[in-house]
């Protein structure tokens, strides 16, 4: 019989304790949460896992510093690295963040060869891009997961404006994970019900706006960044793997002819099963939708030269 899978986690920060939680609740395997400071993944763990008779999660979960650890992980998810304050963009953190993402993704190459890779840390593009030049990993292989959590804020605003279920509204958005993503109504529906059928256009686009400042909101409100959300996203990313479930997400992806991206791994909605990211789905974008995804992109680009010039 084949054993559990085991699932990494990286970084035991806000984001990283919640995924690893939230992953335990849902029983998707053995869980190992990994940080630098002593006794925090450790301390993390062990209360997770004493929760475990109550929540009747039936995984391990055990914290360390230590990455041979984890060695032979299916999935690992790179959380580690340092958060939004007020006052700061995602693009603030990608000098210091760079680093991080470097020295974790050799590691990652050296004890999880063959794992999948799905990276939180921002800024969230240009990081996968780092993750995937360290490691040298195929392409399929590397991911970010940041479409998942702006398509859920743009899916619960939608949601709580018309007064219906969660359940019902499916979002999709493209794009870089920044203030230009590109939340795309016209692929949103809710019941199947395109969203323009429902909400006038000033209506659509100030729920657009709020979800392309979604992070910042937080960020005001907490001082810190969001957790709960983004672990939620991540969880349902490493699922849709693990589970081979052929789950279509938007996630920062590598494309290159898709989109005429061009080379660049950018938020694109996606095949996510066993083998990572399966296919890309190449929607029938309109100028104006095109426009807004090639400034993204742009800007994405720009990042990975930075990227290039500090690894
Ligand atoms: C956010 C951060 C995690 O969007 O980028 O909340």
């Amino acid at each position: 019989m084949a054993g559990r899978d085991k699932i990494t986690v990286v970084g035991a920060g806000n984001v990283g304790a919640t995924t690893a939680h939230i992953a335990a609740q849902r029983q998707l395997g053995d869980i190992v949460l990994l940080d630098i400071v002593g006794g925090l993944a450790e301390g993390k763990a062990l209360d997770m896992a004493e929760a475990g008779p109550v929540q009747l999660y039936d995984v391990d979960i055990f914290g360390t510093t230590e990455w041979e650890k984890t060695a032979g992980s299916d999935i690992v998810i790179i959380t580690s690295g340092l958060p939004r304050r007020p006052g700061m963009g995602r693009d603030d953190l990608l000098a210091k963040n760079v680093q991080i993402v470097k020295d974790v993704s050799e590691n990652i190459a050296r004890y999880c060869p063959d794992s999948i890779v799905i990276v939180v840390c921002n800024p969230l593009d240009a990081m996968v891009y780092a993750a995937a030049r360290v490691t040298g990993f195929a392409k399929n292989r590397i991911m970010g997961m940041a479409g998942a959590l702006d398509a859920a804020r743009f899916s619960h605003f939608i949601a709580a404006e018309l007064g219906v279920s969660v359940e019902d509204v499916k979002a999709v958005l493209m794009g870089g994970h920044g203030d230009d993503m590109v939340p795309l109504p016209r692929f949103t529906s809710v019941s199947g019900i395109p969203l323009p059928e429902l909400l006038d256009e000033d209506a659509v686009a100030r729920l657009i706006e709020r979800t392309r400042k979604g992070g910042i909101e937080i960020v005001n409100l907490l001082g810190y960044s969001a957790y709960y959300a983004p672990a939620a996203g991540v969880v349902k990313m490493a699922e849709a793997i693990l589970r081979d479930k052929k789950s279509v997400v938007s996630c920062c992806a590598y494309c290159q002819s898709e989109y005429d991206v061009g080379g660049c791994f950018v938020g694109v909605p996606a095949v996510l099963g066993a083998k990572g990211v399966e296919k890309i789905i190449e929607l029938d974008l309109d100028d104006s939708e095109k426009g807004e995804f090639r400034k993204s992109l742009e800007h994405v680009k720009e990042l990975m030269t930075k990227v290039d010039k500090l690894i």
